[in-house]
């Protein structure tokens, strides 16, 4: 830096003009700026993607705040559609329901908000009942709360799941907040929350023309140590190898954690109808759905997309919602 002086932003406000060495290159600064980004000044708000940035919640604590949308409301009101997008970033999902029940409609209610994450199961995939089922999703059985596909990398980090049909017995919809989960983890078990975020689990999945692997831990942590993602999926876990005291270690607090996740104060239950679409956040929240009957019609067609997108559509919906140029922050949730 060679030298500073005051002067003013183009539109007026007090500023500092910072002539830099060498070169001579100039930029201005307004004092309100400089004053926000002072060392020690209170923390910015982060990316919303961590659990300081969200509301974590058991079945009772989101009773009371169960977000849904109308879909005609969503998507002509752009309020309407930033509180939907809001809750996504901020409990991880929001339903909306009324959707149209129509064949690849959950492509376009992906992209009301970002872009569709296509992978080797196409653009969307079918979950029902099937004849030759080579996934769990294409049968009735039981599935416990878990997230999907990570053996990606990345792993999609939105999952959208729309009812065309649920007149099956059983098939009951469940959403454990894997946060909240992971939390408790820590307060109650430390040392096997450090395992956690400490040991590489070998995520894998293959069959006659695909063949996926990701190590990454279940639970994955920011450089200042916040929970950021959860990924919890017993059938694509592989084979560890590790040493046997690291084994002994990682078993002990797997189990922990997932007999957290089975807790029933934390799983929130909820039937599909038809024109329910759940949006979700697949690196936060575990799905699970209770077994269901064979022969009842059942069918949802589902698809993943990107929060960073659905983040970007809300951020751009809040610049309009406050035209002062913030492009960060949101109400307190
Ligand atoms: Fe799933």
């Amino acid at each position: 830096m060679d030298r500073v002086h005051d002067t003013r932003t183009a539109d007026g406000a007090p500023a500092r003009e910072v002539v830099w060495a060498p070169g001579g290159h100039r930029t201005v600064y307004a004092e309100a700026w400089l004053r926000a980004h002072l060392p020690g000044a209170p923390a910015a708000p982060g990316d919303g993607r961590t659990e300081d940035d969200t509301y974590l919640w058991d079945a009772a604590g989101i009773a009371g705040r169960f977000p849904e949308a109308g879909w005609g409301a969503y998507t002509a009101e752009p309020t309407v559609t930033a509180a939907a997008l809001d809750s996504v970033m901020g409990l991880g999902f929001v339903l909306l329901r009324g959707v149209p029940v129509r064949d690849r409609q959950v492509l376009d209610v992906a992209r009301t908000f970002g872009f569709v994450r296509e992978t080797n199961y196409g653009e969307l995939f079918e979950v029902r009942v099937e004849a030759d089922p080579d996934n769990l999703a294409f049968t009735g059985a039981r599935t416990t709360p878990h997230t999907d596909n990570p053996y990606r990398d990345p792993v999609p980090t939105l999952q959208l799941l729309p009812c065309l049909a649920n007149a099956a017995q059983g098939g009951d919809s469940g959403l454990v907040d894997g946060f909240h989960a992971a939390a408790l983890l820590r307060a109650g078990d430390p040392e096997a929350y450090e395992v956690l975020t400490r040991v590489p689990v070998p995520f894998a999945f293959s069959d006659g023309r695909t063949e996926l692997r990701a190590h990454r831990r279940l639970i994955d942590t920011d450089p200042a140590g916040r929970i950021r993602e959860i990924r919890f999926n017993n059938r694509s876990i592989g084979t560890l190898q590790q040493p046997a005291g690291v084994l002994d270690a990682f078993h002990a607090a797997y189990r922990r954690f997932g007999e957290l996740l089975l807790r029933s104060e934390l799983q929130l239950e909820f039937r599909l109808s038809p024109g329910d679409c759940p949006v979700f956040a697949n690196t936060r929240l575990l799905h699970a759905r209770t077994a269901f009957a064979e022969s009842g019609d059942r069918h949802l067609q589902g698809a993943y997309a990107d929060i960073d997108g659905l983040a970007s559509t809300l951020a751009v919906l809040r610049r309009k919602e406050m035209p002062t140029g913030s492009t960060s922050g949101s109400a307190p949730r």
